[in-house]
């Protein structure tokens, strides 16, 4: 079944182009936050890899479902998430933080160092200093492991962010979001439907400390250790995709399945109960 909500007379919500690839129709509609699909399919992104979190040892992350936005006399798919910003509180993005304490923005702050572990390391000692938040390099590192897994390549300084009590000046993590940009869902550019896949995963490039997701992650791993755990089964992967086939065509669909699989195989370890 196809949820469908009209936005038409809706609060877009005008967000500077924070993303390479532009960025996605936003609307916050009675305290739900809308995101229409601009490249392709990253709602389906969205829903199914948020669904599957449910199957980890993840327990903040943004939960998204499905839905199907008329707007501006199109129909455009999406996804919906309940908004997690209470009054008192903001979102302060890395980029933020970087821009107001080092004078710089985060990404060139970066190019001051030519190892991905000495990105990190900079990164995760700059926040803890700015925010008094303790474990940030298990946080990034289990951020760094999902984008991997589920090869998202828009982590760039603003997908990365903080929640500021504006009462008390304490910060908190923010839940894991915006997978939008994952599992190939650029078909409008650089993935194509009907190419194939693997050559496809050949051409992704990670953000923000390395263009090589295995690079970043081991980078990351080695400073702060293994930290995600997945439990989902092919089973599970198959149940996630019931709730999108409506929205999105079989090509779509099974191209997902077919790199989650990928994914699964490559990164079996995640799956082992005792980690490694
Ligand atoms: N569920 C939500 N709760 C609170 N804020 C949200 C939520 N979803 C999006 N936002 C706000 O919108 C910004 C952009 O959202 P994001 O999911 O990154 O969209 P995009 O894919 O366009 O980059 C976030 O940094 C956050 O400030
Ligand atoms: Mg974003």
């Amino acid at each position: 079944m196809i949820k469908t909500i009209d936005l038409n007379s809706a609060n877009l919500i005008d967000t500077k182009a924070t993303s390479s690839k532009g960025n996605q129709l936003k609307w916050l509609v009675r305290n739900n936050w809308y995101k229409a699909d601009h490249m392709g399919y990253e709602g389906l992104c969205e829903v199914v890899i948020s669904k599957l979190l449910k199957k980890s040892n993840i327990k903040h992350f943004i939960s998204y479902s499905p839905v199907r936005i008329e707007f501006d006399g199109r129909e455009l798919n999406g996804c919906y998430s309940k908004n997690f910003k209470k009054k008192n509180e903001s979102i302060i993005t890395l980029e933020h933080l970087s821009k107001q304490w080092l004078a710089n923005s985060m990404t060139k702050e970066l190019l001051r160092y030519e190892e991905p572990k000495d990105k990190i390391k900079h990164t995760v000692d700059f926040i803890e200093k700015i925010t008094n938040l303790k474990n940030v390099g298990k946080y990034l590192t289990t951020m760094l492991e999902l984008d991997a897994f589920f090869l998202n390549e828009d982590r760039h300084t603003n997908n990365i962010a903080f929640i500021l009590n504006d009462d008390t000046g304490e910060y908190s993590f923010c839940p894991y979001f915006d997978f939008g940009l994952s599992l190939l869902a650029d078909t409008t550019i650089d993935f194509p439907l009907g190419d194939d896949i693997y050559t496809l995963i050949g051409k992704i490039h990670s953000k923000p400390f390395s263009r090589d997701f295995d690079e970043q992650l081991d980078a990351a791993q080695e400073l702060y250790g293994y930290n995600l755990n997945f439990s989902f089964t092919n089973k599970d992967i198959e149940s996630v995709f019931k709730e999108v086939s409506d929205y999105y065509s079989a090509d779509i669909i099974n191209r997902a399945k077919d790199l989650l699989y990928n994914q699964k195989h490559k990164y079996s370890y995640m799956f082992q109960e005792d980690g490694m």
